[in-house]
């Protein structure tokens, strides 16, 4: 390991004043026993440490960065708008253009209103989604992630209906996640016996392509059997495309599926990197936010001018023919070699890809709803790629991110350390 004695230094002291020295756990690397990435900048799909040492980047900022880091024409249109004023409290002419082309191309959002985290997003469209239908209960699934309000952290882990209500952190009431069931994903007969069974459920949410346990897509029946179940109770179907929405395509995973959620939630790509995300949906839902009805939802910084000025220049990128294409075939290549480098050192586990993310699995040799995995092999094969200047998630759980500025050359960088990685101890 290269030593990395300001990032070390950094951490330290960051540990100091703010709680684990993160502002968001999985920065931490833990589980991992080792001092964290500190970024001190980045370019195309290279992320420098406070040290000076490059990392091919795979986490793209949580997968944000469909580009890579610095693409010219994000810069260009965020610095023209920090001259222009970096916010005001009032309706922008960016925060429009941006609206019009997201509804453009995911036409299932007629009305669209932008907030600043996937987490608020995910909120908003659930209180939306209770005030609309007059009733309460909301269904996720297990090893599903939607940000961290209060209602939606409820433990994942077990397939059994309603005993696993119990919040996954202190200082959530029990009373407030009592409203929440947590369903096990990809299990068509449980789910569809559970929603026929009841008449209080106000929303169904998912990520239909999950990036939160690792990538594990819907099972494409199992997403058209919650549209035709909840059309027929009148249940709200939310998709949470926060990782999803412009990353597998422009239509995200509801023109993959071909399946028209009522409110669809949106964060990371659309505003490329700044603090920027959104929901929105069907207009007769819509149109009961406030100021036209009356489900309240507000913000200082929603519609953020800079973000939304980035993040237009971000998707008229990603309009550009073949751009899916390229991305996804780069992606290929990586998770063959991944593929083959768990069926060479007889490794049990398997490789899911979506387009232009991926996930390797060690422990399960197939992946399509949450599960133990093998925390120590993934220890050893983050920690050899680190050290080969090669930055894959810090977590089993998470998903990887392929962007348009990896060349190849350094995709084939990242096969050959796969191809030399080893879990002897
Ligand atoms: C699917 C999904 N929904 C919601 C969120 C929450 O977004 P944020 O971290 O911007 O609050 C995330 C974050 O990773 C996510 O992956």
């Amino acid at each position: 390991m290269p030593t990395r004695l300001k990032s070390r230094d950094i951490f330290q002291a960051s540990c100091q004043v703010i709680p684990g020295g993160v502002n968001s756990p999985t920065r931490a690397f833990p589980g991992l026993d080792m001092t964290p990435l500190i970024a001190a900048r980045g370019q195309g799909a290279v992320v420098w440490d406070a040290d000076g040492h490059s990392y091919i980047d795979y986490c793209c900022s949580w997968g944000a960065l469909i580009l890579g880091h610095c693409h010219p024409a994000v810069v260009e249109a965020a610095t023209e708008q920090m001259r222009l004023g970096a916010g005001f409290g009032m309706a922008t002419p960016p925060e429009l253009a941006i609206a019009q082309k997201i509804c453009q191309h995911l036409p299932s959002m007629e009305k669209i209103r932008f907030v600043s985290s996937g987490t608020e997003a995910t909120m908003s469209a659930i209180r939306l989604a209770r005030g609309y239908a007059g009733k309460d209960k909301v269904i996720k699934f297990e090893g599903h992630y939607h940000g961290h309000s209060d209602g939606l952290l409820i433990r994942a882990g077990s397939a059994v209906v309603q005993i696993n209500q119990e919040a996954s952190s202190k200082g959530v009431p029990s009373d407030f996640v009592r409203h929440t069931i947590c369903l096990p994903f990809n299990d068509i007969a449980v789910v569809r016996d559970f929603i026929r069974s009841r008449d209080d459920i106000a929303t169904v949410i998912l990520e239909p392509i999950a990036g939160n346990m690792g990538l594990v897509p819907a099972d494409p029946d199992f997403l058209a059997m919650l549209r035709e179940e909840t059309e027929k109770k009148e249940i709200v179907l939310i998709f949470d495309e926060v990782i999803s929405g412009f990353r597998v395509g422009l239509q995200g995973a509801q023109g993959l599926y071909q399946i028209t959620p009522d409110l669809t939630c949106l964060g990371k790509i659309i505003g490329a990197g700044f603090p920027a995300a959104a929901f929105g949906g069907k207009a007769d839902i819509m149109n009961h936010l406030a100021p036209l009805g009356e489900v309240y939802q507000a913000g200082t910084l929603s519609g953020h001018p800079v973000a939304m000025r980035a993040g237009l220049a971000a998707l008229e990128q990603l309009e550009q023919p073949g751009f899916y294409e390229q991305l996804e075939k780069k992606t290929t290549v990586l998770v063959e070699a991944l593929r083959q480098m768990m069926h060479d050192k007889k490794i049990t586990g398997c490789v899911n890809q979506l387009g232009s993310m991926f996930t390797p699995f060690f422990g399960p040799s197939e992946m399509r709803h949450k599960t133990t995995l093998n925390q120590e092999l993934y220890c050893k094969f983050f920690k050899q790629l680190f050290q080969q200047g090669i930055y894959m998630a810090p977590s089993p759980y998470e998903a990887n991110f392929v962007s348009s500025a990896h060349t190849d050359e350094q995709i084939e960088k990242t096969c050959q350390a796969c191809r030399d990685l080893s879990f002897v101890t």
